[in-house]
């Protein structure tokens, strides 16, 4: 088997040519000229620090934020920029004044990372983390529903919601979900980790309590871009992992909840400051802009997905109309291929040795039950997924 060139769009990211790079959802991938304006950043920054810190700082942040709300329909000032959405969703619940007894409700389908931090807040408050068991495979939204508010009970604090999964690369129905949590006073957390980029994303409409979400995925910004929207009613209630100057400045300028996100210590903020033009950029390669590489994007999970289920003799887990450009399939028990540990399955090591073929393939919720996932972007190709999919056969024949 010969290895089939990317897309064409590929030549904008430097990408090993000698890899087929099938995980864009992990950590995204930044294209060269958004990282080329990232080194001028960081270059401008060690020519003067103080001028770049002290007086530069404040106005290209500030821009950049316009440019990330107007992207995601939010206000800028209710945007705060933190690492990732791992810190975005621990900045909220580390916020939290919790009591014995209340609960913090999530899904099995949830992000490790931040099912990890609802149990450290819990923890040290007598607080209680109840997973809500959603099915998987799903014949629709509706069983995501159900199964979230069958949950609900009257000590539920707060819910966290992933925007789209990372496990099953699903799409839940947060629009619906929001309103009905919200009006039942409980607030809602979304972890739009992937979201921002593959979906549309309307902060506004929405109108959760909080939203986080990371640009380093599907915008392609330099890693290091997240953000956390908080809705205005819930900002004086909100502090940053990193207590600094905000928190005793005597600015009344800007509020609180500005000056104490902006300024968290001494940091490279260049990936933030980057964020515009990789929104330009990607959006600049395909005619119809960030619409359209959605809908490529999602087009083309849908077709890899097909592709590898008809490798695997498999059914989709999920309709289509559930996906946005994650896709996981779960992978049929091989008696050569058993599961490997955490983060390093036996067939994924295979398939990255034997045809440099980079492709997560992942223990959920068990490490019996074994997934696959895709999560193309432009630089992807249809002929890589063949290439997948007839690695695939041969290695499960
Ligand atoms: C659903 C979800 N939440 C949170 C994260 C964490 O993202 P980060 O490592 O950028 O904080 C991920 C990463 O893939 C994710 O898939």
């Amino acid at each position: 088997m010969t290895r089939p060139d990317p897309s064409p769009l590929a030549a904008h990211w430097t990408l090993d040519r000698e890899v087929t790079f099938l995980n864009h959802g992990a950590f995204g991938a930044c294209p060269r000229e958004v990282l080329a304006l990232q080194s001028e950043i960081r270059a401008r920054m060690e020519r003067d620090p103080i001028d770049f810190m002290v007086r530069a700082l404040e106005p290209l942040l500030d821009e950049a934020r316009v440019r990330l709300a107007g992207f995601l329909h939010g206000d800028p000032d209710d945007l705060a920029f933190v690492d990732n959405a791992t810190a975005g969703a621990n900045t909220v619940l580390r916020s939290l004044e919790l009591h014995p007894g209340d609960e913090l409700l999530t899904t099995d389908h949830g992000y490790n990372a931040c099912l990890n931090a609802l149990d450290a807040v819990a923890g040290r408050s007598g607080a209680r983390v109840v997973i809500a068991r959603v099915p998987f495979p799903l014949r629709g939204p509706e069983e995501i529903s159900d199964a979230v508010l069958g949950a609900v009970t009257a000590r539920t604090r707060l819910v966290l919601l992933d925007h789209v999964t990372s496990a099953t690369g699903v799409v839940f129905p947060i629009e619906s979900l929001i309103p009905v949590l919200q009006a039942r006073g409980i607030d809602v957390l979304v972890d739009g980790a992937h979201a921002p980029g593959m979906l549309p994303v309307d902060l506004r409409a929405l109108g959760a309590a909080y939203y986080t979400g990371n640009c380093h995925k599907w915008l392609c910004a330099p890693k290091g871009a997240g953000f956390l929207h908080v809705r205005r009613d819930r900002q004086a209630g909100l502090r940053p992992l990193v207590i600094s100057h905000g928190a005793n400045s005597t600015r009344t300028d800007r509020s609180r909840f500005r000056l104490e996100f902006d300024w968290t210590g001494t940091r490279d903020f260049s990936a933030f400051l980057c964020i515009g033009a990789a929104l330009d950029l990607v959006g600049g390669l395909v005619p119809g802009g960030w619409e359209e590489v959605r809908r490529r994007n999602h087009a083309l999970a849908c077709r890899a997905r097909a592709l590898i289920c008809e490798a695997l003799g498999v059914a989709p887990p999920c309709p289509d109309s559930m996906l946005g450009s994650l896709a996981a399939v779960e992978l049929p028990r091989h008696p050569r291929w058993p599961p490997g540990a955490r983060d390093a399955d036996p067939l994924m090591g295979m398939l990255f040795a034997r045809y440099q073929i980079e492709v997560p393939i992942y223990g959920w919720p068990a490490p019996d039950r074994r997934w696959i996932r895709v999560s193309p972007h432009l630089h992807n190709s249809e002929p890589q997924y063949r290439f997948l999919s007839d690695a695939l056969r041969e290695a499960m024949a």
